[in-house]
């Protein structure tokens, strides 16, 4: 049997890991003969460590042969312990009234912490995942403090708004989502982010001349993609906790299969006209498990280098407000 693979998810016992946890361990994630080890972190609080306590409980009852074990904690040190993938979930949401600054900056002592401390005592081989919001910065964030851990290792999930942007253009053509190939997300996850569908294709074909509706792809589809989060929040009254699990398990499973193209939010070191050192999504192809070379390949018309500059300014003006905390 192989060596399982043990994996850290902080946020465990929020609504993203309930969607989540249940799919890593039943082998969606890593593979159906991957044995997983579990170390999941919930803020040290009566109430969040119950919860976790009741969500390993419902881990057990499925009997998953592929759980091997679990470590339930309110101690990052112990749940980024020997991990070969870090999951950060867990953030601080928007609280009424609060300003983004302050959002950005109480999320950034979060991940200055964890940063350190995976960078202490997580794998040698460890790769982290950043999901909690505004992840992008996050990342960054988290990222700064490594020493011995290299950039690379951290990525920021845009994968939510990929597979959204497929399945806009998929229903628009009325074709199989299969048939929506390189649509690839550019910049920060958040409605500036660049669905760039001048590459997509559908059917093997340009995306763009198979609609035929130039006016529908810039005035609508790039907003109905960049919007969809809050469309969500308004309609189920809740956030899109299911499908930010799906994409994270895509994410991560695209990032162990060799040849998996798919967008990724990386180190952008200056690449396709982004700041060089802010986390920007691009696609990102898997060279062997867990590590990745961009693809540099694609060339953006006038068009889509206003859309990655709006982005773009976005990110920097992130990195500028928490630019104290940059290790
Ligand atoms: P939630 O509020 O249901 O759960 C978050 C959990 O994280 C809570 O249980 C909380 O106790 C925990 N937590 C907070 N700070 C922590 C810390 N320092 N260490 C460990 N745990 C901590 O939120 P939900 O719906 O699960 O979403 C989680 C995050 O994911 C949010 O920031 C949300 O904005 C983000 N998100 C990102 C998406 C993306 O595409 N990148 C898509 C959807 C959500």
């Amino acid at each position: 049997a192989k060596p399982p693979i043990r994996v850290a998810v902080t946020g465990a016992a929020g609504n993203i890991g309930y969607a989540l946890l249940f799919r890593i361990a039943s082998g969606a994630m890593l593979g159906p003969d991957q044995p997983v080890i579990l170390q999941l972190l919930e803020i040290p609080v009566e109430g969040p460590q119950k919860a976790l306590k009741g969500v390993a409980m419902e881990l057990e009852d499925c009997a998953f042969p592929l759980l091997q074990d679990m470590v339930l904690t309110g101690d990052p040190n112990e749940a980024f312990r020997d991990a070969n993938w870090c999951l950060l979930v867990g953030s601080k949401p928007r609280g009424p009234g609060m300003e983004r600054a302050d959002l950005l900056k109480d999320n950034g002592k979060i991940f200055i912490a964890q940063g350190k401390a995976i960078d202490e005592v997580a794998a040698d081989d460890a790769r982290i995942a950043v999901v909690g919001n505004p992840c992008n910065t996050n990342c960054m964030i988290a990222a700064s403090q490594a020493k011995r851990l290299t950039a690379d290792r951290f990525t920021a999930m845009v994968r939510l708004d990929e597979n959204r942007g497929r399945a806009q253009l998929a229903k628009k053509a009325g074709v199989s989502i299969n048939d929506v190939s390189e649509l690839f997300i550019y910049g920060n996850h958040s409605p500036t982010m660049f669905a760039d569908f001048t590459h997509a294709k559908i059917g093997g074909k340009s995306a763009a001349e198979v609609i035929g509706d130039q006016a529908w792809l810039e005035n609508e589809y790039l907003p109905t993609v960049g919007k969809r989060g809050a469309a969500i929040i308004d309609a189920r009254g809740q956030s899109s906790a299911a499908s930010a699990a799906n994409a994270l398990i895509d994410h991560v499973r695209d990032l162990v299969t060799p040849g998996a193209v798919h967008s990724v939010a990386v180190n952008s070191e200056g690449r396709y006209g982004f700041a060089d050192g802010v986390w920007a999504g691009m696609p990102v192809r898997t060279t062997t498990p867990g590590s990745y070379e961009v693809v540099t390949s694609y060339e953006m018309d006038d068009f889509a280098k206003s859309k990655i500059k709006i982005t773009n300014d976005e990110l920097v003006g992130e990195r500028d407000t928490i630019k104290d905390m940059l290790a």
